[in-house]
């Protein structure tokens, strides 16, 4: 069992994080999204510490993060509609999956065994100057024990995985609050959406001038973070409340005050930015009874909701 270290987000905490990634170990760190748990996804050792520690299961592949557009070269194939995306998201909460390029030297366990890998560009300045000093790609999952709220302060981290990694390094609260947006691409070239985040589908259709198709609901797991249940907090989860019943915390939203509230004046990015701090918070007041308040389906809303309705899921 690894103690894990709290490392400064600083040079020399940098330098700490990188020398545990070198050595094969995990580090959590900031992105613009969620805390990441990076490991080398060259290395097969490093790749399995990351599913031991989260309990993932190994059918889930795991998301690349580089530095640039120039680095993804290297492990993918780039089609065109797909270059368009990365311009103009690129760093940012949108990742891409794409043709894994043979002899790319990501470890096997990365992709589980597809024949596509996921990649990512993060903007969180931090995570920049870490994947630069690291100089290779880092497999990063978000930092939460599997099927579990996702991790937006280090302290999340902590809570959820202290003495299970090496260490995390502490960038502050991360600004976006949900995972990036995947999108994939169909045999035909059209892009389709894996699961929504930070970048909206509008958004994306707006870049490459053509639609972007929904989750296929008949493909299966492509992406778990359509796992029906996920991003769990202990308590259980009723959705479209407007008022508390017996024994529930209310979450708020807009109109509907809550003893705690997603917005107040009903921001969908507030809201997206404070929704796993707030699961945390009620984790840690022991919530039993969670109800949350109604959230428009539009826009960053369509995410806040597939977050909402997972963690609302019937659990194994
Ligand atoms: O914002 C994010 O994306 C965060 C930060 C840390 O970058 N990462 C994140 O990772 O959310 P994770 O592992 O929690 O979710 C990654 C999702 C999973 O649902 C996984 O199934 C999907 O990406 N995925 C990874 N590789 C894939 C592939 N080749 N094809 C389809 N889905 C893939
Ligand atoms: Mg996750």
């Amino acid at each position: 069992m690894p103690q894990t270290h709290l490392l400064s987000p600083d040079a020399e905490g940098i330098e700490a994080a990188v020398a545990i990634l070198r050595a094969g170990g995990r580090v959590a760190l900031p992105t613009e999204t969620v805390y990441g748990l990076g490991g080398d996804a060259r290395e097969d050792a490093a790749v399995a510490g990351i599913f031991a520690a989260k309990d993932r299961p190994a059918f889930n592949p795991l998301i690349v993060h580089i530095a640039d557009l120039a680095a993804a070269h290297d492990y993918a194939e780039i089609s065109a509609p797909a270059a368009k995306l990365a311009q103009a998201f690129w760093p940012g909460p949108m990742t891409l999956v794409l043709p894994l390029k043979p002899g790319s030297g990501i470890a096997p366990l990365v992709t589980a065994g597809l024949p596509t890998l996921a990649v990512r560009v993060p903007a969180h300045p931090l995570a920049q100057r870490l994947l630069r000093a690291f100089g290779g790609p880092v497999a990063a999952p978000s930092a939460n024990p599997s099927g579990r709220v996702s991790a937006t302060e280090a302290r999340h981290v902590m809570a959820g995985l202290s003495g299970r990694i090496e260490a995390v390094i502490d960038g502050g609260p991360c600004g976006v609050g949900l995972e990036s947006t995947i999108l994939g691409f169909d045999a035909d070239g059209t892009a389709r959406l894996l699961r929504p985040g930070g970048i909206t589908a509008e958004a994306a259709e707006a870049v490459l001038g053509a639609p972007v198709l929904q989750p296929a609901p008949e493909a299966g797991i492509t992406a778990p973070g359509q796992l029906l249940s996920h991003y769990a907090p202990s308590g259980s989860v009723r959705l479209n409340a407007t008022a508390a019943r017996e024994g529930e915390v209310l979450l708020g939203f807009g109109p509907v005050k809550g003893d705690l509230s997603l917005s107040e004046t009903g921001d969908l990015a507030e809201a997206a930015a404070r929704l796993f701090g707030l699961f945390h918070e009620l984790d840690r007041r022991g919530a039993q009874r969670i109800a949350v308040a109604p959230v428009p389906e539009e826009g960053l809303g369509r995410a806040i909701n597939d977050r909402l309705r997972r963690a609302a899921a019937p659990r194994e």
